[in-house]
């Protein structure tokens, strides 16, 4: 059995007053204890997250970490070490914001996935197609290569304690949420492709789906055969909205 899991990237939004009022309001959130929930916030608020969520029931997570792991000289990074030594459990790896906006690679968002791991963090492996590449049918070969990458070099068992989401670069921010089916037709195909090297391992890796998830259209999504859960970005930077979402990954 998979415990589901609930994620909610904050990206680049918050300030230290509009943080301290979303921790208050998830404070009081009935929020269940059969679903594994953790927020991202910037790395600028990790600390005051950190600081003021009820960590019995909500972990705190970084939204990137460099490829290179430990101290030192690298300007403007923060390692998944120093994220791990102020309290973080999770990070987000290759989410595709960063892949298309800020040009990380399929290279280099595996090398953080490493990274994460030899630090200790959890990597969340964020994959998925544009607009462009679901129109030319290319969507399974895209999510494919992205897998492939991470599950060439580093092997199956760095899934043993990894989560992995799919989001569809269209439905992210858009409003326009993929069908249940459209979803489920892409976890099952990544499944199978970490099924090929180890049944047991694909059995047990938690799948995501991300893109316009919200509290009307979670319950659909997560009765899907494989889909474990949401990572979440506009719907979380609201309490009820989040809450709700995470009350449906437990039902
Ligand atoms: P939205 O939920 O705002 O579509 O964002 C999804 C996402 O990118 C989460 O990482």
């Amino acid at each position: 059995m998979r415990r589901p899991m609930v994620a909610g990237n904050w990206k680049m939004n918050g300030t230290r007053a509009s943080v301290a009022e979303l921790i208050e309001s998830l404070r009081v959130q009935a929020l269940p204890v059969s679903v594994e929930i953790a927020v991202f916030p910037s790395c600028l608020h990790v600390a005051q997250v950190l600081g003021g969520v009820d960590d019995k029931h909500v972990a705190v997570g970084a939204q990137d970490c460099a490829a290179q792991n430990g101290f030192g000289a690298l300007t403007g990074e923060v390692s998944a070490e120093q994220f791990a030594e102020v309290g973080c459990e999770w990070v987000l790896v290759g989410h595709s914001e960063r892949r298309l906006v800020l040009g990380e690679t399929d290279e280099v968002v595996s090398r953080k996935f490493l990274a994460a791991q030899v630090g200790g963090l959890k990597p969340v492996l964020c994959l998925g197609e544009t607009l462009e590449e679901r129109e030319a049918g290319r969507t399974l070969e895209v999510v494919g290569r992205q897998l492939a990458q991470v599950l060439d070099d580093h092997g199956i068992a760095a899934f043993e304690s990894a989560v992995i989401a799919y989001e569809p670069v269209w439905a992210i921010g858009s409003g326009l949420t993929a069908t249940p089916e459209q979803a489920q037709e892409v976890h099952a195909a990544i499944r199978e492709q970490l099924s090929r090297q180890d049944r047991q391992v694909a059995e047990g890796v938690r799948l995501l789906y991300g893109g316009s998830v919200k509290a009307d259209n979670a319950a659909e999504l997560f009765s899907m055969a494989d889909i474990d859960g949401g990572l979440v970005g506009g719907a979380s930077l609201k309490a009820n909205e989040f809450g709700a979402i995470c009350r449906a990954a437990g039902n």
